[in-house]
């Protein structure tokens, strides 16, 4: 397994497997990975020849307030994950390389990004568009693959690929999770036992809500406070809690087609988002 930080680098072990007729799938993270991490590594490894991990802390998708100075990188560990899954290389870029000092181009999605997470997160998509884009131009994968755990964000990529037209096929894998519910994510680490425990009212609702929705309740403010209030009472602080159209991430006026419930809440000081996505079909 390659390890690799030089963007120049990266591109030439791309071009030369192209060269040579192998398709290339990338899987784009910021490390301290978990088993949601390595199932998109074990997905991406199906879909093409060679396969490259990007393990990279962005640091323009983070708020001025958030955790990006704390966030975990347990590096070593993370490039013995990539090895024992098999990953052909890690693409560890430098963030000096990534943003020179006066780098000021941007890639932004105005449409899909205005609620949700977008709207908590003022900023955050754009760093995410753009950051990439530039793992795109790095990497130059035939397919690259994304959890839904991070909905939005993969709608978003999606919107991106096709509106910038770039010759890559995105790949979607479902949300990995804990036995007990929880969805895996690297900030899980920061839960105290307690919060931890607490945080499982998040899946639970979600999964209350849709039972809810499928059993006929039709009020979508009523079942936007069942999620809120199983939150609050298990001692989360609910960010938002949002019913939409999962194709364009719109309020839904009404419960039918392809639903999506969005939850984000504190626990402690930790941040965690969720979601559940289902069809309702109409008529005959
Ligand atoms: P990160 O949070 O490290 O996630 C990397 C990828 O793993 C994303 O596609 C995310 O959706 C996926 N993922 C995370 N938890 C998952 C789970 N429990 N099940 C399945 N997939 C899961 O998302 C990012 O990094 C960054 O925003 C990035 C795209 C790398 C850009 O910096």
């Amino acid at each position: 397994m390659k390890i690799i930080h030089k963007i120049s680098e990266m591109q030439k072990f791309s071009a030369s497997a192209r060269r040579k007729g192998k398709t290339v799938a990338l899987v784009p993270t910021m490390g301290c990975l978990h088993k949601g991490h390595l199932s998109l590594i074990d997905k991406a490894k199906k879909c093409a020849d060679l396969t490259v991990v990007s393990i990279f802390v962005n640091p323009t998708q983070f708020g001025p307030k958030e955790d990006f100075s704390k966030y975990p990188r347990p590096i070593e560990r993370d490039i013995a994950q990539c090895r024992k899954h098999g990953a052909d290389a890690v693409f560890l870029p430098e963030a000096k390389e990534m943003y020179p000092k006066d780098s000021s181009t941007w890639v932004e999605e105005l449409m899909l990004t205005r609620g949700l997470c977008g709207r908590s997160r003022p900023g955050h998509f754009k760093g995410v568009t753009t950051v990439v884009t530039k793992l795109f131009n790095a990497a130059l994968p035939d397919i690259a693959v994304f959890g839904k755990k991070d909905f939005q964000q993969a709608r978003v990529i999606c919107r991106m690929v096709r509106d910038l037209n770039f010759p890559i096929r995105i790949i979607l894998h479902e949300t990995v999770r804990e036995k007990d519910g929880l969805a895996m994510s690297s900030r899980n680490t920061y839960l105290s036992p307690e919060e931890r425990k607490n945080a499982l009212a998040i899946r639970r609702s979600l999964i209350s809500a849709k039972s809810a929705i499928l059993s006929g309740r039709k009020k979508i403010g009523c079942i936007g406070k069942m999620i809120r209030d199983e939150i609050s009472s298990a001692g989360g602080r609910v960010d938002y809690v949002e019913i939409v159209d999962s194709s364009t991430l719109e309020p839904l006026a009404k419960l039918s087609g392809n639903i999506l419930i969005a939850v984000a809440s504190f626990f402690g000081k930790t941040r965690l988002i969720d979601n559940i996505d289902f069809k309702i079909s109409t008529g005959g």
